[in-house]
């Protein structure tokens, strides 16, 4: 009653889980980016599949081996990542959960170079930035193919339940995880999050990457059992 047919509780779920730093051209060798090793998106993308779904990770540039049993798509801009995220939410059956943990930029370069740009006496190039689409914000618009549950990230470094809490209404998502990036996160293996959720916050212990994942996966995994 309450698992797939294989007894996993997530099994006939599909899901779109985003991870890892985008990368924003500036010229054909250089660019912007974003501070993020994918390990906590790679953990929740294995989880899910651990619990029974199909899963589909669209990972900016990172280096890390896909989880096991999980369908990789590669992509570096950010508008690579919406339009992967977007061609995975119109496929024919449907996104069950969609966790957003990329770390997107959140401005690309306007114009971008076709040729190297050459130092020159004068000094240094300006670069114009443009405002990257919010995918998160996208994937949680009210429609048809809007997931069933859409979990956002919340990097930040004060006021993370105010922070967080706008996080939530401003982009419709369901559930956001909140991290306190203040002291070690990036590139280290444990995590101090909190879940905030429509109902209330959920601070959860320091643990390891892996852990906040699998935790992740079962609330999931409970959600849809209610
Ligand atoms: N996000 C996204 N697309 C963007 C920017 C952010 O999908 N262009 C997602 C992230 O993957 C994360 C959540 O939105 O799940 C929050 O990202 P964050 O950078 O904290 O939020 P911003 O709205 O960009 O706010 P700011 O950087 O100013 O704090
Ligand atoms: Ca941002």
């Amino acid at each position: 009653l309450l698992a797939g047919p294989d007894g996993r509780p997530l099994t006939g779920r599909t899901a779109v889980v985003t991870a890892g730093p985008t990368f924003e051209p500036i010229d054909p060798v250089r660019g912007l980016t974003n501070r993020s090793s994918g390990k906590q998106g790679y953990a929740v993308a294995a989880a899910l599949a651990e619990l029974g779904a199909e899963v589909t990770l669209i990972s900016g540039p990172v280096a890390l081996d896909a989880p096991v049993g999980v369908t990789r798509v590669w992509v570096e801009a950010a508008t690579e990542m919406k339009a992967a995220v977007e061609a995975r939410l119109n496929s024919d059956r449907g996104t069950d959960i969609a966790v957003m943990s990329a770390a997107v930029a959140d401005w690309r370069v306007d114009g971008i170079a076709s040729g190297k740009i050459k130092k020159k006496p004068g000094g240094p190039p300006s670069l114009a930035l443009i405002e990257n689409p919010d995918i998160l914000a996208g994937v949680s618009a009210p429609g048809p193919r809007r997931p069933k549950l859409v979990v956002g990230f919340a990097a930040e470094t004060s006021d993370l339940e105010t922070n967080a809490r706008a996080k939530l209404s401003r982009k419709g998502c369901d559930w956001i995880v909140g991290n306190d990036v203040s002291g070690e996160v990036f590139g280290s293996d444990g995590n101090a999050v909190t879940l905030f959720t429509r109902n209330g916050a959920e601070p959860w212990p320091r643990q390891s990457k892996t852990e906040v994942a699998r935790k992740l996966a079962h609330r999931i995994a409970d959600h849809f059992k209610a």
